[in-house]
């Protein structure tokens, strides 16, 4: 992503597999705030910092980083496990996509897990900031793009055209909407979007690993309502709060 690409507007930072559908899993199941950071030293020493309240978790290579609480399957983050604790967690890609999109004026983080909730806080916030243009931020793999991610951006677009937006999508978006109606229209849609998980380099990573079962978990379309929101002044994401609901 070109420096500045996102500046002053709406970013949304999609990592399916499984950075985003993660964190969302996170503050759904009642972690109190996640604090997404780049590097395992900086994790270990923001974690530190918290006391023994604190729990730490991410993966390189797919894989829990040694002395983490806990790795960066979705499936870990059980309400027994998060409910009422801040999380610190650094990602391969995930979280250094985060970390990029800085200069945004709001940066959520998008999944398929959560897609119609992120699809209407971005309209949300549009319409209470202002801001004019969404970016839809696939975190992709090792610097290439990835079709899991896209799919993600897929899912969020139809969510938002079926609560009726007209929003004007560029030619990746189109694409993404085109993928994901595919998706959509097949006979056992979870089922296909785990087949296009598995065929994806980070899914066929995961399968490889014996977690398979992420794949799944990763493509169970709006199983969630949170959506994480990123607070410039600390760098914590925090559940947003839905319109109405506030004060
Ligand atoms: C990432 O940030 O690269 C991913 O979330 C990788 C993974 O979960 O294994």
């Amino acid at each position: 992503m070109p420096p500045g690409a996102v500046a002053g507007g709406i970013a949304v930072v999609i990592d399916v597999l499984r950075a985003s559908t993660t964190i969302a899993t996170a503050l759904a199941h009642g972690a109190t705030r996640v604090r997404p950071v780049t590097g395992i030293d900086e994790a270990r020493s923001v974690a530190a910092a918290l006391g023994s309240g604190g729990l730490l978790g991410g993966e390189r290579g797919g894989v829990r980083i040694a002395g983490f609480d806990l790795g960066n399957s979705p499936l870990e983050y059980t309400c027994d496990r998060i409910a009422g604790r801040p999380l610190v967690i650094t990602t391969t890609n995930g979280t250094a996509a985060l970390a990029a999109c800085r200069s945004a004026r709001e940066v959520l983080v998008g999944a398929v897990v959560n897609a119609t909730a992120v699809a209407v806080a971005v309209r949300h916030l549009a319409a209470a900031t202002g801001a004019t243009d969404a970016h839809l931020v696939c975190a992709g793999t090792d610097g290439s793009s990835s079709g899991e991610d896209l799919l993600g951006a897929g899912a969020i677009l139809a969510a938002a055209a079926a609560a009726g937006s007209d929003d004007v999508l560029d030619d990746t978006a189109r694409a993404a909407r085109v993928e994901f109606d595919r998706v959509l229209a097949a006979a056992d849609p979870r089922g296909t979007l785990v087949a296009e998980f598995r065929r994806a380099p980070g899914g066929a990573n995961l399968v490889a690993l014996g977690m398979e079962a992420d794949l799944v978990a990763c493509a169970a379309r709006d199983s969630i309502g949170a959506v994480p929101r990123l607070e410039p002044a600390t760098g914590w994401l925090v559940e947003m709060v839905p319109a109405g609901e506030s004060g």
